[in-house]
């Protein structure tokens, strides 16, 4: 590990650091971190200029910096070696859980849509990639999204009966609902991600819907395998506050360049913004 210093928080907040994710994390102190969302190299499926990283002490550290409630969203796929599956995933998240500490709140699922046909011939395409959703502790915010359109949108439903022997009173259902915890993204000409030259970049949606889902406003979001630095746009654009790196030179420069482009904060940024009291006198000059 490289020597490596960060200015205190927040100062170091909404940067990006040419750094190993190790150094990053050894650079953070305890409980400064809202949520991580990030996507390790998978097994040895793209090489990255032969860069490694040290997963068991990459994932302690994270417990660490993490605040209690804070989540960390790990998305990863395992390689298929020899005609078997690696499982590297799931040794990850027990490391996790049985070493760390973490809860494992959700193992959701990132289907991938658009890449045709996949994988082997000797078994289904592979179409998707885990989206483990690791908590410390009890989780602190959780902003469902609902956005399944019922079919049945409209409809007088006459209202069921709840545990307690009452009966809810009749009412049109909702134009929407919460999703599963399978999410598809396309990926491709879809999505602007894609087109940052970085060979591994997630759909800017999914580091989105977690972004919103796990965190509010204001809150710290870390990415310390940032590649094209996917969650740190999307953080930014919703009015969250990033941390991000790489080990790679040439992939800090492509997300310094990224992030330099003009950006339209969301509309819920924009609104919290608006509603956030101006630092009275004395706040200001701390
Ligand atoms: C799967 S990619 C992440 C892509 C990213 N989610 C995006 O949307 O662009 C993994 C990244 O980890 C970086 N990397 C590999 N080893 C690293 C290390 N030890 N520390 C920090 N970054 C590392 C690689 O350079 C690569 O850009």
């Amino acid at each position: 590990m490289t020597d490596f210093t960060l200015p205190a928080l927040p100062g170091a907040l909404d940067t990006v650091y040419q750094a190993d994710a190790l150094a990053l994390l050894a650079a953070l102190p305890d409980a400064s971190v809202d949520c991580v969302v990030t996507s390790p190299p998978y097994d040895n499926l793209r090489t990255y200029n032969g860069y490694t990283f040290d997963f068991e002490a990459i994932a302690r550290e994270t417990y660490r910096v993490i605040k209690p409630g804070g989540v960390v969203v790990w998305v990863v796929a395992d390689a298929t070696i020899n005609g078997s599956e690696t499982l590297t995933s799931m040794r990850q998240a027990l490391y996790f859980v049985d070493t760390c500490g973490f809860r494992m709140h959700d193992t959701m699922i990132y289907e991938v849509a658009g890449t045709g046909a996949k994988g082997s011939n000797f078994a289904y395409w592979q179409a998707w990639e885990y989206m483990f959703v690791l908590v410390k502790g009890d989780i602190k915010t959780v902003n469902r999204i609902a956005d399944v359109k019922n079919k049945t949108i409209g409809l007088i439903r006459s209202g069921r009966w709840r545990n307690d022997g009452s009966k809810e009173k009749p009412h049109e259902t909702n134009a929407v609902g919460v999703r599963t915890n399978i999410w598809r993204y396309a990926v491709g000409f879809a999505d602007a991600s894609d087109k940052t030259g970085h060979p591994a970049p997630f759909p800017e949606k999914l580091a989105e819907d977690h972004i919103l889902t796990w965190t509010n406003p204001g809150d710290v979001v870390l990415d310390y395998f940032g590649g094209s630095g996917t969650t740190a746009k999307m953080a930014r654009k919703n009015g969250r506050r990033f941390i991000t790196c790489d080990i790679s030179a040439e992939y800090c420069d492509l997300m310094n360049r990224r992030l330099a482009q003009p950006y339209t904060p969301s509309f819920m940024a924009l609104l919290d913004a608006a509603q956030s009291p101006e630092p009275s006198a004395t706040e200001a000059a701390a």
